[in-house]
């Protein structure tokens, strides 16, 4: 188990009516004029965004808004919000969405005391300052990116199709409101993909290049079996609340680095190389329609199959603890079978049930189903080097020929 430093900051208000409490849980906390960030509209025709107005309006807490945070959110919202934050004098950003609209409220946040522009912090061109940042809160209404407890922001520039993620401590809310209810009227695709992510979050972390360490590994395998067991029901019932309930805990679990810890490969590092969400970055980059999990469903399976054999045994121990699968059984019927082909056959048979489990939700197999040929992938490419250089990953370095191949196997 190697060293680290953990420090969760976010206060968690969860339960149904939560979203009721969100001015009090405010004005408890001193703040008194919050910048209100949304995306495109379904937290208005759900009403979520009434009720969170009327609950700072009966707290006392003054709010300006600032709608239309998309999904894969870009630059060009968060400068009008560094704008407005400022022309208003609002002392906390509040997020009511999922990761589009909480990761523009970060990026804000961070955007108020710069002078400069703020895509300068995501190209690494200035240090993120404490001093004047303002603090981020959020009423979660999508479970997935985890981006309400987790310590990353990703923002997108359309002008020169680069997706970049920051990860400071500073980028972690001080408040979370999660009230599942208000995810019943998540559409399919969009539970699915979030669960996709949830689950990514999670392997990301597992398959990293540091042997076995109990403790987190368990808690890995657990959230992902509840994530098994919870999905389906929300699928054929979207408001089986304690379904919605398991899961939107577990997609904070997911990425609020308690699924990783002690599995840093260097000191304070966080675990796992993040290899399939860099390809799936890529992907939204280039193509803006392409859902987070979607694109993670595709590309995470062809990832694993690509560079197992760097680390059989976490394969072995994943398939074992969360889908029951041991090297013998597999060969059962395989009396030639060496314990290499058997190992092989194990690791394989785990894919396959992680995928099958992606496309059981309604996620894609294929880059194809997204709309991305062979054509696109040297683009992919292309900004994947700019964003990562040369080689990427941490289980196994891969050149850009390497994650050519990733992508033409999911063609
Ligand atoms: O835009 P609106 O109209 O609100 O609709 C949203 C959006 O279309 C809709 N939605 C959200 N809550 C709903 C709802 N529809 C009906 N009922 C509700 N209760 O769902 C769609 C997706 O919302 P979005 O916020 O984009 O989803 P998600 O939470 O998956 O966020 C994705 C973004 O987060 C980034 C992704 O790259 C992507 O840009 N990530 C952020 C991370 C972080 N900050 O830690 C980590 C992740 O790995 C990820 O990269
Ligand atoms: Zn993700």
């Amino acid at each position: 188990m190697n060293d680290f430093t953990y420090q969760a900051p976010t206060k968690f208000v969860f339960g149904r009516g939560a979203v009721d409490e969100t001015g009090s849980e405010l004005a408890e906390l001193g703040y008194e004029c919050a910048l209100v960030v949304y995306g495109r509209g379904s937290v208005v025709r759900t009403g979520t965004l009434d009720r969170v107005l009327t609950s700072l309006d009966k707290a006392g807490v003054r709010h300006a808004q600032l709608g239309g945070a998309r999904p894969n959110p870009e630059v060009g919202l968060v400068r009008d919000g560094v704008a407005a934050a400022r022309a208003d004098g609002c002392d906390v950003v509040l997020a009511v969405g999922g990761g589009s609209a909480i990761d523009t409220a970060k990026a804000i946040a961070l955007g108020v005391p710069y002078g400069g522009d703020v895509w300068d912090l995501y190209m690494k061109k200035a240090q993120v300052v404490a001093e004047g940042k303002l603090p981020v809160a959020c009423v979660l209404t999508i479970p997935a990116a985890g981006s309400e407890a987790s310590a990353s922001s990703v923002i997108q520039n359309d002008e020169v199709a680069l997706k970049r993620g920051l990860s400071t401590e500073l980028n972690r809310p001080q408040l979370a409101v999660m009230d599942p209810e208000l995810t019943f009227t998540l559409p399919p695709y969009q539970t699915a993909a979030g669960v996709t992510d949830m689950c990514a979050h999670i392997m990301e972390r597992y398959f990293g290049s540091t042997g076995p360490v109990p403790v987190t590994d368990q808690i890995a395998c657990g959230l992902v079996r509840s994530l098994i067991e919870c999905a389906p029901r929300v699928i054929e019932d979207p408001e089986d609340y304690d379904a919605r309930a398991n899961i939107m805990w577990a997609g904070t679990q997911a990425h609020n680095d308690i699924a990783g810890l002690g599995r840093g490969a260097k000191p304070n590092s966080r675990a796992g190389g993040w290899e399939s969400h860099a390809l799936d970055h890529e992907l939204s980059a280039h193509f803006p329609q392409v859902t987070h999990g979607a694109g993670l469903a595709v590309v995470m399976p062809a990832w694993m199959r690509y560079v197992w054999r760097s680390a059989p045994e976490r394969w072995l121990s994943f398939g074992r603890d969360v889908f029951g699968i041991e090297p013998v059984d597999v060969v059962e019927d395989c009396i030639d079978a060496t314990p290499e082909e058997a190992i092989e056959d194990a690791v394989l048979a785990t894919i396959d049930e992680i995928q099958a489990f992606f496309c059981s939700l309604g996620m894609p197999r294929t880059l194809g189903e997204l709309g991305v040929g062979a054509g696109d992938i040297d683009a992919l490419l292309e900004t994947l080097r700019q964003n990562k250089g040369a080689e990427i990953g941490e289980l196994q370095r891969l050149t850009m020929d390497d994650c050519r191949r990733i992508y033409e196997s999911c063609l």
